[in-house]
C-alpha cells in the first residue's frame, strides 16, 4: 500500500491521541503501523491532558501544523465546544473521537459508530431487521446504538447496571434518531438471558471481563446460542470469558479488536482524505502480538 497525502501542506502527517489517562491507548500502535505501511511521513503521539488544558493543546496542535488527532475518554463530548465545526457523523451521536485541521478550522468527526458496524458487517453479520441486546450505557454503548440504528435494526434492548443512565441514553438516542423501538431493563443475569432468547445479537459494551478482571463475565450461565451473535468490545484480553462461553453455547462471536481497527482506519482516511487499503489479517497480527505488553504496562 502507498499514499502520498499527509493531510496537510507541509508533507508531514502529525497526529496524536488525547485523553486522560492515555498511557494504555493502543492507537499509536495502530497508526504507527498504518503510516509505515502507507509510506506516509509522520508520527502519532499520546498526549495526556486535563480539561482546562484542552484549549492550549489545540492551539499547540494548530500552530505545529498537526493534521489532526483522536479523542478518547473522558473528552469525547467536552472537546466539541473547542472545535469550529462538527461533522454530521458526530452531530447526532454527540461525541467526537476524531478531529481534523483544515484551512484553519478544526472539525470533529465520529468514527466509532462506523467502526462498530464495520466490525460486524466484515464478519458477515446481518444487521437489517435484527434484534440487538446492548449491555452498558456509556460512550461505547452510544456509538453501538447509533451504528446499528443506521443499519435498520428492528429492535434494541438496553441493559445497564445504573438503570437511570440506560433510561437517559435511550431517551437521548430516540430524540436524536427518531428510532423508537428501544426497551430498557434492569441489570440481572436472568434478564440478560431472557432477552437474548428473542434477539439476534448480544453486545457487551461494559468493561466487565477486561484485564485484570479477566475472569469476570456479564453472563456465566449456559444459553442457547445457536441463532445468536455475541460481540464483546473488550479486547484485552481478546478472547474474553463471555466469548468463550458464547462459543461453547453455539454462538458466533466477534471480538472488540476489529471495531478498534475500523474506527482507526476511518480516522486516517479522514486525515489523509483518501481511502486506506490495508491487510486486515496482518494488521490484526501486529496488534495482537503487541497487545499484552501494551495494555499491561
Ligand atoms: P465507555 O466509553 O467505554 O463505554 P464508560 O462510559 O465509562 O466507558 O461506560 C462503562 C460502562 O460499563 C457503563 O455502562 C458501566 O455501568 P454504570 O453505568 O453502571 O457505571 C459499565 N460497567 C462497568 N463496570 C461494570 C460492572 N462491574 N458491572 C456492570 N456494569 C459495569
Amino acid at each position: 500500500m502507498s499514499a502520498n497525502n499527509s493531510g496537510n501542506s507541509h508533507g508531514i502527517c502529525r497526529l496524536a491521541v488525547i485523553g486522560n489517562p492515555i498511557k494504555h491507548s493502543l492507537s499509536p500502535l495502530l497508526h504507527g503501523y498504518l503510516l509505515r505501511e502507507l509510506d506516509v511521513k509522520g508520527d502519532y503521539q499520546r498526549r495526556e491532558v486535563t480539561e482546562s488544558g484542552l484549549p492550549s493543546l489545540l492551539e499547540e496542535f494548530r500552530s505545529a501544523n498537526y493534521t489532526g488527532f483522536n479523542v478518547t475518554i473522558p473528552f469525547k463530548q467536552t472537546i466539541k465546544q473547542h472545535l469550529d465545526e462538527i461533522d454530521i457523523s458526530a452531530r447526532d451521536i454527540g461525541a467526537v473521537n476524531t478531529v481534523k485541521f483544515k484551512d484553519g478550522k478544526a472539525t470533529g468527526y465520529n468514527t466509532d459508530a462506523y467502526g462498530f458496524v464495520q466490525s460486524l458487517l466484515s464478519r458477515g453479520v446481518n444487521l437489517t431487521g435484527a434484534g440487538v441486546v446492548v449491555l452498558g450505557a456509556g460512550g461505547a454503548a452510544r456509538a453501538a446504538l447509533h451504528g446499528v440504528i443506521s443499519k435498520s435494526v428492528r429492535h434494541i434492548v438496553l441493559i445497564n447496571r445504573t438503570h437511570e443512565k440506560a433510561l437517559e441514553l435511550a431517551e437521548n438516542v430516540r430524540d436524536a434518531t427518531g428510532f423508537r423501538s428501544i426497551e430498557v431493563h434492569q441489570w440481572h443475569e436472568q434478564e440478560i438471558l431472557h432477552k437474548i432468547k428473542g434477539n439476534d445479537i448480544l453486545v457487551n459494551t461494559t468493561s466487565i471481563g477486561m484485564w485484570p478482571d479477566s475472569h469476570l463475565s456479564p453472563v456465566s450461565t449456559d444459553f442457547d446460542g445457536s441463532n445468536l451473535v455475541v460481540v464483546d468490545l473488550v479486547y484485552n484480553p481478546l478472547d474474553t470469558q463471555l466469548l468463550q462461553l458464547a462459543r461453547k453455547c453455539g454462538a458466533r462471536t466477534v471480538d472488540g479488536l476489529d471495531m478498534f481497527i475500523y474506527q482507526g482506519v476511518k480516522a486516517l482516511e479522514i486525515w489523509l482524505e483518501q481511502p486506506v487499503a490495508f491487510e486486515h489479517s496482518e494488521l490484526r497480527k501486529h496488534l495482537v502480538s503487541n497487545l499484552e505488553d501494551y495494555a499491561k504496562n
